[in-house]
């Protein structure tokens, strides 16, 4: 009989649209992810409409409600119960809007990255999130912008970057144009590869 292939056990962080969980989700289906699998999508809010898309596929949900916890360290405990309940060994942030505490992170250390929609070191850290971000490089008046995939350490948006690709920045665009063009034309090629990079690095550690 065959052993099926070990797989690093992957956990999706969400908060919204979960457009970059969708591409991971096809990512995994067209091959493109193969040394990971999605297991688990754990969102910080109930409404997430990524929470839909991960039903949609199969795939565990748990909805960790910060409202509902009354501090951090309460929120993020119960966070890495989850974790650990599931066995998960690689945390993708995929618009999960939330800085995470150094209990978490240390605990995840070289096991958790996060896409970001800019050219990290521009228009990043705390408060540079979703639309803020393509606000912000329009109003400086770059004329090229894009997507990081980095590993989360303590300091926001500051950890060893894995992929970066660039998107041009038109006259006429609006925050949410640029939006658009810097997921579909970056984010949603540069998440899954870098997954799948990562995925790869873990499985080489073990042997
Ligand atoms: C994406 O553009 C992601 O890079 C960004 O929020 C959007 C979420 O969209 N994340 C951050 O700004 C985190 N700092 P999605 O829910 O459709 O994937």
């Amino acid at each position: 009989m065959l052993t099926p292939e070990r797989k690093i056990r992957i956990a999706v962080f969400v908060s919204g649209g979960g457009t970059n969980l969708q591409a991971l989700m096809d990512a995994q289906k067209s091959g493109i992810i193969k040394s990971g699998e999605i297991v688990h999508v754990v969102s910080d809010t109930a409404d997430a409409y990524a929470l839909e898309r991960a039903q949609n596929n199969g795939i565990d949900t748990t909805v960790v409600d910060r409202k509902k916890y009354p501090d951090r360290e309460s929120f993020e405990k119960k966070l890495i119960e989850t974790l650990k309940s599931n066995n998960i060994e690689l945390i993708i942030l995929a618009g999960f809007m939330r800085i995470l505490g150094s209990e978490i992170i240390r605990e995840y250390e070289n096991r958790m990255i996060n896409v970001h929609p800019s050219l990290i070191p521009s228009f990043c850290g705390k408060g540079f999130y979703g639309l803020k971000v393509h606000e912000a490089a329009l109003a400086y008046g770059v004329k090229v912008t894009g997507a990081t995939v980095h590993y989360v350490n303590e300091i926001p948006d500051g950890g060893k970057i894995i992929l970066q690709k660039a998107v041009a920045i038109k006259k006429d665009d609006t925050p949410e144009s640029l939006q658009v063009r810097v997921m579909k034309r970056a984010e949603w090629l540069i998440l899954p590869k870098a997954t799948e990079m990562v995925c790869k690095e873990l499985l080489k550690g073990e042997k």
